[in-house]
C-alpha cells in the first residue's frame, strides 16, 4: 500500500516508474489483463472544482475493475468541521482508497496518516503531482527523455504547478526556468526543501536571476525576463494566473502577470518545434493567446487525455 502525496516525497525511482507503466497503459486501454482494483470502492473527496482530475480518476478507476464514489466535501460532515482525522478514521473502514482535492497540503497528508489506505493527492495549494508526471509523460511520449531537456513555466510561479514542476526537475535532471515576476517566484528556503546543493544570482534588480542546481543534474532558475526564460526552451508551459482559493486577489494578479503570456512571438525565441502545454482550464488572452492555443491544442488535448492513462498507473501502484 502506496500514497502519492507530493513530488516532494515521492522518489526519482517511483516517478520513473510511473512514468515507464504510462504507454502500456495507454496502449492497452479496454484490453487490460490484470484488474488490480476488482472489488474496491475508492472516494474521491474533493473540496474544489474539477473536470479533468475528477473524470479521469472516475473513469480509470472503472475501468482497472473498482468503483468510485464522489463526495464533494461540502456535502459530507467534513464542510461542517469533521476533523480529517475523525473522517480518515471511518471512511478508512469502508473504502480501499482516497484520491482527495483540498486546499491545505497537511490535510492530505493527515487523511493518509489516519485512514490506513492509499492516499493520492489531486491537487493542493502546494502541489499538483498527477498534474506534473502526466506533462512529462505526455513531453516524453513526442520528444524522448526529458533528462537534460528545457522546460519554461511561464505565470504565476508559486503555485501548486511550477511547484511540482520543480521536485520533479530536480529529481529527473533537467532544466525548469520559471519565468514570474519576484513576488511570484519560490523562495529560496523551498529551494533548500526541494534539495538544491548549489545557489547563485546573476543580475541585479528586474533582471536578478536566481540560479539553483541539484545533485540529479536538475536545475532550476527564477527570472523576470520571459524572453530571456523562452530562449531555447524545448517546452513553454503555462497555467491560470488566479489559481482556486486566489479569487479575492484576482484584479491584482491580472495586473502583475499581464506581461507573462505565453503566444506567437514569445514562440519565435524558443527551439524550433517546442511544444506549448496548459494544463488546463485556459483563460485566453490572458496566460495564452487564443491563436497559440489553438496551434497546440492537439498537445494540450493529449496532456488531459493523458491524465486517465497515467493516473491509471498511479492507482495501480498505490495498490502493488
Ligand atoms: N488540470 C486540472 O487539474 O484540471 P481540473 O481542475 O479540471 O481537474
Amino acid at each position: 500500500m502506496k500514497h502519492l502525496l507530493s513530488l516532494e516525497t515521492l522518489s526519482a525511482t517511483a516517478m520513473e516508474s510511473i512514468l515507464a507503466g504510462a504507454a502500456d497503459m495507454k496502449r492497452s486501454r479496454g484490453q487490460h489483463a490484470c484488474q488490480p482494483l476488482k472489488g474496491q470502492v475508492w472516494g474521491l473527496i474533493f473540496s474544489k472544482s474539477s473536470t479533468r482530475t475528477r473524470v479521469s480518476f472516475e473513469v480509470g478507476i472503472r475501468e482497472l475493475g473498482g468503483q468510485a464514489l464522489f463526495l464533494n466535501a461540502n456535502d459530507i460532515q467534513l464542510g461542517r468541521g469533521e476533523p480529517i482525522k475523525d473522517t480518515a478514521r471511518v471512511l478508512g473502514r469502508m473504502i480501499h482508497g482516497a484520491v482527495i482535492r483540498t486546499f491545505a497540503q497537511k490535510d492530505v497528508e493527515e487523511f493518509a496518516a489516519f485512514s490506513g489506505i492509499p492516499t493520492i493527492n489531486a491537487l493542493t495549494d502546494d502541489e499538483h503531482p498527477c498534474q506534473i508526471l502526466t506533462d512529462i509523460f505526455t513531453f516524453q511520449e513526442s520528444r524522448g527523455p526529458i533528462r537534460g531537456k528545457v522546460v519554461t513555466f511561464v505565470g504565476d510561479g508559486a503555485c501548486n504547478v511550477p511547484l511540482s514542476w520543480a521536485f520533479a526537475a530536480a529529481k529527473l535532471g533537467f532544466e525548469l526556468r520559471i519565468a514570474a515576476p519576484r513576488a511570484y517566484q519560490p523562495d529560496e528556503a523551498f529551494f533548500q526543501r526541494a534539495g538544491a546543493t548549489h545557489f547563485f544570482a546573476t543580475g541585479s534588480g528586474p533582471v536578478l536571476t536566481r540560479h539553483f542546481d541539484f545533485p540529479s543534474g536538475g536545475k532550476i532558475i527564477c527570472i523576470e525576463d520571459l524572453q530571456a526564460a523562452a530562449t531555447g526552451a524545448d517546452m513553454l508551459y503555462t497555467d491560470v494566473w488566479v489559481s482556486m482559493g486566489k479569487e479575492a486577489e484576482s484584479a491584482q494578479r491580472l495586473r502583475d502577470l499581464s506581461g507573462y503570456q505565453i503566444n506567437a512571438e514569445l514562440l519565435k525565441v524558443a527551439k524550433p518545434g517546442a511544444l506549448v502545454m496548459h494544463c488546463l482550464p485556459a483563460y485566453r488572452g490572458k496566460e495564452i493567446d487564443d491563436a497559440t492555443f489553438e496551434a497546440h491544442a492537439q498537445t494540450i488535448f493529449d496532456q488531459a487525455e493523458n491524465r486517465l492513462h497515467v493516473q491509471k498507473v498511479i492507482l495501480a501502484w498505490a495498490v502493488a
